[in-house]
C-alpha cells in the first residue's frame, strides 16, 4: 500500500516572516493528516521554517541543490547546507529548473546521486512540454527523463525517491491533465521503474502528480490507481488552499 505524499513548492515566494506564518498555520491545521506532508520554502526561510515545524510531522523540503559537495560555486547551496537547515527532501529537475535555467538530465542525475549519498530524499520531477505532447513524444520524453534521472541509483536507494509527473503545460496555467490522462503517464512511469528495477519496486514507487492541483480537483486526481500524491505550487501558498488539498477525502 503506497502512502500518499502531498508536497507544497513555494517557489520564489515569501519572506522569512511570511514563511514562518504559513508554516505555523500548517502545523496547527495539519497535525492529524493521514498523509505525508512536505513544504519547500525558499532557501532563505529554511532555517526559520525548520524551527516552526520541529516536532510536527511536516517534512522540510528544498527546491533545488548544487551538484557538488562544496567549493567555488557562487550562488549554489550544498547538500550539507540543506541538512544543516533541517531539510530532509530535495526537489530536483523541476520544469522551471529544466526550461528556464537549462538543467539537463545529466546534471539532475548528478544532483540526485549526491543528494542520496548524503541521506536526503529526492523528488525527481519529469514532464513533457506542450510541443512535445502535440508532437506525440510524451512517453518517450518522460521515459528518458526517468531513465536518465535515475542512472546509477541502486535498488536500496529507491525508497528515498519520489517521482513527480508534472506536464509542463499544466504548471501554473490552471490547465490540469485529466485524471485519466495523468494516470496513463503515471502507469508509463511505473513500467519504466519495473524495467529498470523490478515489479515490486514499480508497485512501491510513490508517483506524485503536479500541475494546477487545487482543492476542487485533488480528489479526482488522487482517486486514480497510479497517482500517489501531489506536488503543489500556487495552491500551496495559502493555508486555505493547501490544507484542503493535504486533507483530501480518499
Ligand atoms: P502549480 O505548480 O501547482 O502552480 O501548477 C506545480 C509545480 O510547479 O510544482
Amino acid at each position: 500500500m503506497r502512502m500518499s505524499f502531498i508536497a507544497g513548492n513555494w517557489k520564489m515566494h515569501k519572506t522569512m516572516e511570511e514563511s514562518k506564518e504559513l508554516a505555523s498555520q500548517l502545523v496547527q491545521r495539519l497535525s492529524g493528516s493521514p498523509y505525508r506532508i512536505m513544504i519547500a520554502p525558499p532557501f532563505t526561510a529554511l532555517g526559520a521554517v525548520s524551527e516552526v515545524i520541529k516536532g510536527s510531522s511536516i517534512l522540510l523540503g528544498a527546491q533545488n541543490m548544487a551538484s557538488s559537495e562544496s567549493g567555488a560555486h557562487t550562488g549554489e547551496i550544498s547538500p550539507d547546507m540543506l541538512l544543516d537547515s533541517g531539510v530532509s527532501v530535495v526537489i530536483l529537475g523541476h520544469s522551471e529548473r529544466r526550461h528556464t535555467y537549462g538543467e539537463r538530465d545529466e546534471l539532475i542525475n548528478k544532483k540526485a546521486i549526491l543528494a542520496l549519498s548524503k541521506g536526503l530524499e529526492v523528488i525527481l520531477c519529469v514532464g513533457e512540454t506542450l510541443d512535445q505532447r502535440e508532437a506525440g513524444t510524451t512517453e518517450k520524453v518522460v521515459t528518458e527523463q526517468v531513465e536518465k534521472g535515475l542512472k546509477g541509483v541502486g535498488m536500496s536507494d529507491l525508497s528515498k525517491i519520489t517521482i513527480a509527473y508534472e506536464p509542463v503545460w499544466a504548471i501554473g496555467t490552471g490547465k490540469t491533465a485529466t485524471p485519466e490522462d495523468a494516470d496513463v503517464m503515471h502507469k508509463v512511469i511505473r513500467s519504466v521503474i519495473q524495467n529498470l528495477y523490478s515489479e515490486a519496486a514499480a508497485s512501491n514507487m510513490i508517483i506524485q502528480y503536479g500541475g494546477s492541483v487545487k482543492p476542487d480537483n485533488v480528489k479526482a486526481l488522487m482517486a486514480m490507481e497510479n497517482i500517489d500524491g501531489a506536488l503543489v505550487g500556487g495552491a500551496s501558498l495559502k493555508a486555505e488552499t493547501f490544507v484542503p488539498i493535504a486533507e483530501y477525502d480518499a
